[in-house]
């Protein structure tokens, strides 16, 4: 989003280094068609490439990896098809190790201005930037500027942050009540074992210190993307200059189950994580929602959002439980893959270790080190489902350029069944997992006398002289219909 209001009052050199670096910068319009890889830095690979280095699953502390090791792992992340990574908040951390473990997550803010020497250098930082641009790959930054962090709520060492370095920056403290939107942007996240001291995001010198910030910290790496950690947890009209100053799209942490209170934050960024989707679908795949309401859920957002398709879909994250906690069924982890990239509600966003299935539930069990899997890409793992995924969205975008923008509907044709049709195709899937009885699914509105292609089976149907297909759902997996012509050269089916 840019705002070209807010230029008005920057002296000409500032306004000359904003134009610069949005000219340079990634556009919501150009991450429209992107899929992006969600990494956390401490967990997804080592410099020294090791796949025996121990963490284990309960870890709260590092584990090692780093921004080399990510660099080192590209080629396993374009391989599914992704083209963009989010990764973990690159800035310096509190070095304690608390009562609630380490900040190897990257949440736990001390020095805006320098790096968490724990991922690497500020070489090696930008030679991943560089690295993923060659390949043809965003990197998304996790700015967290809502919060900076203490181990202990007593004597805060206020003078010891950068460069918010007194605690008249900060509003005083108090705990935060989700239930009232005033004090969860103005009291304080974390507990008394690690406060997250909320900084004054109504003071005007604090607001330039942070725009300037991020201006500096994307034209300095060459950020493609943001993600705003705790969007929620800021007043909204802060956010507009903050995004403007990055420069490049970006993407808010926004955990709102429905539309109505979602939707309204897109008016102040460019996308959120679309966790009305995440929230639904989780309870629609385990069994205590039904379909219908899923896809009222979806239609939701596709009326009072702005643009569903700048949104974030996404399934799994580093704050909640993997769906293979949820079930042990291939069929319903397939079926949040295919959700996640064929949602048609947002830029699809993959956690890492989705693919491998990893299983763990709340934080940090759904943070293993995925370099203890040995990073396998066959059929045993989502591996090549991913792949399938991302090619053939990449491919109808290619050869329909409406398709992105396209705007998705929803229903369901049965009790069990999503339907999910977007320009010229079509998704079914079930919750009924494995076990589900075949079923033939019937959709109209198709060209007619012409070939659609599952392209996660490759079953092929024709079209009758009505514009009607037949296709045959079977074992609760998700099927993907394509036009057969909009395929070619695609190297699917
Ligand atoms: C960006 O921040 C760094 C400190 O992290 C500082 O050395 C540098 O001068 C800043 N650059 C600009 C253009 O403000
Ligand atoms: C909401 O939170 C604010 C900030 O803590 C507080 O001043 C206000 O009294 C709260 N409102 C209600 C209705 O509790």
């Amino acid at each position: 989003m840019v705002l070209a209001q807010s230029f008005q009052f920057l002296p000409f050199v500032l306004l000359f280094i904003t134009l610069a670096t949005q000219s340079r910068a990634a556009s919501p319009e150009q991450w429209r068609s992107r899929s992006i890889y969600q990494v956390m830095t401490d967990r997804f690979a080592r410099t020294d490439g090791s796949t025996t280095a121990s963490c284990a699953s309960s870890s709260n502390g590092y584990c090692g990896g780093s921004w080399k090791g990510i660099e080192n792992k590209l080629d396993y992340i374009k391989g599914m098809g992704f083209t963009a990574i989010w990764i973990s908040p690159v800035i310096e951390q509190i070095p304690d190790n608390t009562y609630e473990g380490e900040a190897y997550h990257g949440y736990w803010p001390k020095n805006y201005y320098a790096l968490n020497s724990n991922f690497g250098s500020a070489a090696d930082l930008k030679s991943l930037v560089n690295a993923a641009h060659e390949l043809g790959i965003y990197v998304m930054v996790d700015f967290v500027v809502n919060h900076y962090a203490n181990w202990g709520d007593a004597n805060i060492d206020w003078a010891g942050l950068t460069p918010l370095n007194s605690e008249s920056y900060f509003h005083p403290k108090c705990w935060v009540d989700w239930s009232n939107q005033t004090s969860a942007e103005q009291c304080w996240m974390g507990d008394g074992y690690v406060p997250l001291m909320d900084v004054n995001t109504e003071d005007p010198n604090v607001v330039d210190i942070l725009n300037n910030f991020a201006r500096n910290l994307t034209a300095t790496y060459g950020f493609d993307g943001a993600r705003l950690d705790a969007a929620k947890s800021i007043r909204k009209d802060f956010w507009p200059a903050f995004v403007s100053a990055t420069g490049v799209y970006s993407q808010g942490e926004a955990w709102f189950d429905d539309a109505a209170s979602l939707c309204p934050y897109q008016d102040y960024m460019d996308g959120v994580h679309n966790y009305a989707m995440k929230t639904h679908a989780t309870n629609s795949l385990s069994g205590s929602e039904s379909m219908a309401s899923l896809a009222a859920a979806m239609n939701d957002l596709v009326s009072q959002c702005k643009d569903v398709s700048l949104l974030g879909s996404f399934m799994e994250n580093h704050d909640n439980a993997r769906m293979a906690s949820v079930s042990s069924d291939i069929a319903i982890l397939k079926t949040a893959a295919a959700l996640t990239i064929l949602s048609g509600n947002g830029i699809p966003i993959v956690f890492y270790g989705q693919e491998q299935m990893l299983s763990g539930s709340s934080a940090p069990y759904n943070r293993q080190a995925l370099w203890l899997t040995g990073y396998p890409t066959g059929p045993d793992t989502l591996y090549p489902y991913f792949t399938t995924l991302n090619t053939f969205r990449i491919h109808v975008s290619t050869s329909d350029n409406t398709f992105l923008t396209a705007k998705p509907s929803y229903s369901a044709p049965t009790n069990n069944v999503l339907s999910v049709r977007k320009g010229n195709t079509m998704m079914y899937i079930s919750n009924e997992g494995s076990k589900a009885p075949s079923t033939t699914l019937t959709s109209t509105g198709w060209p007619l006398n012409t070939v659609v292609v599952d392209v996660l089976s490759c079953q092929k149907v024709t079209t009758d002289g009505k514009g009607n297909a037949a296709v045959k759902m079977s074992g609760g997996l998700p099927v993907v219909l394509g036009l057969e012509s909009a395929l070619v050269g695609s190297g699917l089916c």
